[in-house]
């Protein structure tokens, strides 16, 4: 296998060792062992219960390392009218104490509701907080091309982190190139559509969502009866079982490596099974070159989902809101 693609374009995304996501024992384990294969970029949210402590703890035990690690401040949506200099910084304060560190190297700003306007100033006291040196860089999440915009106007932006995957190519609706224009990277989540894209899923019948496993699986299947249905998707997951054999990988290799190399996403999150990890870390580790008219194949996939990167997640009418949980610092 020729692995040209340098796997320090893979975030290991740390949503999976919340609590509450799905079951299981809730320790370090997981980033240790993705820190011996090689990872050293995490992350994380101020949401993802438990998480920043366990990339604090795990930090710790590797302290000849450096890692880096990305949170997020997402405050609730039952208090963003609510968000002023006190609360921004107390939010800030308690993740730099769970991370056991005196500057986060990425906060990413996730804002539920753009009708509630202080989004704005939200951002300024980040900036404030990364002038006081307590933030190494500051990013979004979750936004479209006409809110991207917005906040470049007023603020420096490092990085995006958007849903991108071989079945979601929203993004490619005018904000990818936004970004490429403005230095803005982009940090792909949802590649796997939260473990969807392989070989599990290849050849199975399509299933009720109250048969899936957590919560991700059922957004992530709503998302593909959306974008392509489950009869292409399973044609799509047929082509990347014969691309996985030809380049000797998983499934999961070459809908990584594809978007990489096709220059979709600057790195792509990967989220740490809290039970596979050990055979996750070790098979990901090398991404396959692929041959252009592979590549061509696969870029020619379309998305049938309407509207920019997160639209349908925000429309709280529609199916794909509904999954979502709003209010999670209160939990
Ligand atoms: N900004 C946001 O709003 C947002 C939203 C969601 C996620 N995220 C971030 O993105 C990260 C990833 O979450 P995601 O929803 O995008 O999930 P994902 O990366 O699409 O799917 C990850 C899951 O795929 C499964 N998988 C199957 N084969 C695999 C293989 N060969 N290698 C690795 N994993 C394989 C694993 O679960 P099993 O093996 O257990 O089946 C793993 O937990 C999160 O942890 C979080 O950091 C951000």
């Amino acid at each position: 296998m020729n692995d040209a693609i340098n796997t320090s374009k893979i975030i290991r995304g740390c949503w999976q060792l919340a609590t509450g996501h799905s079951q299981g024992d809730r320790s370090v384990q997981p980033i240790l062992d993705a820190i011996e294969a090689g990872f050293t970029t995490f992350d994380c949210a101020d949401i993802y219960l438990g998480v920043e402590a366990l990339l604090g703890k795990a930090a710790k035990v590797v302290a000849e390392k450096k890692l880096r690690i990305h949170t997020k401040f997402v405050p609730d949506l039952s208090c963003l009218q609510k968000v002023d200099r006190k609360s921004v910084e107390n939010s800030i304060d308690r993740s730099l104490k769970r991370l056991q560190v005196e500057r986060i190297d990425l906060v990413q700003l996730h804002w539920w509701d753009f009708g509630v306007k202080n989004y704005l100033s939200a951002m300024e006291i980040l900036l404030e907080l990364k002038a006081r040196g307590k933030i190494a860089e500051l990013g979004l999440t979750n936004v479209n091309r006409a809110y991207l915009k917005e906040f470049l106007e007023h603020s420096e932006v490092a990085s995006l982190q958007a849903q991108i995957s071989l079945f979601d190519s929203r993004v490619a609706r005018g904000l990818s190139e936004l970004c490429r224009t403005s230095g803005v990277k982009i940090y792909a989540y949802g590649s796997l559509l939260g473990g969807f894209v392989s070989e599990k899923w290849l050849d199975q019948k399509e299933p009720q969502l109250e048969q899936l496993a957590n919560r991700s699986l059922v957004k992530y299947k709503l998302l593909i009866d959306s974008a392509c249905g489950w009869a292409v998707f399973q044609h799509r997951l047929s082509f990347l079982s014969k691309l996985a054999s030809k380049y000797h990988c998983e499934i999961a290799n070459i809908a990584i490596a594809a978007l990489l190399q096709a220059g979709r996403a600057d790195a792509v999150i990967v989220g740490l099974s809290p039970q596979n990890f050990a055979t996750h870390n070790r098979s990901l580790a090398k991404l396959p070159l692929l041959e252009m008219r592979d590549l061509q194949e696969i870029n020619a996939w379309t998305c049938n989902l309407p509207g920019d990167a997160y639209d349908a997640e925000r429309d709280l009418t529609g199916v794909h809101a509904k999954v979502m949980k709003y209010n999670l610092n209160a939990e």
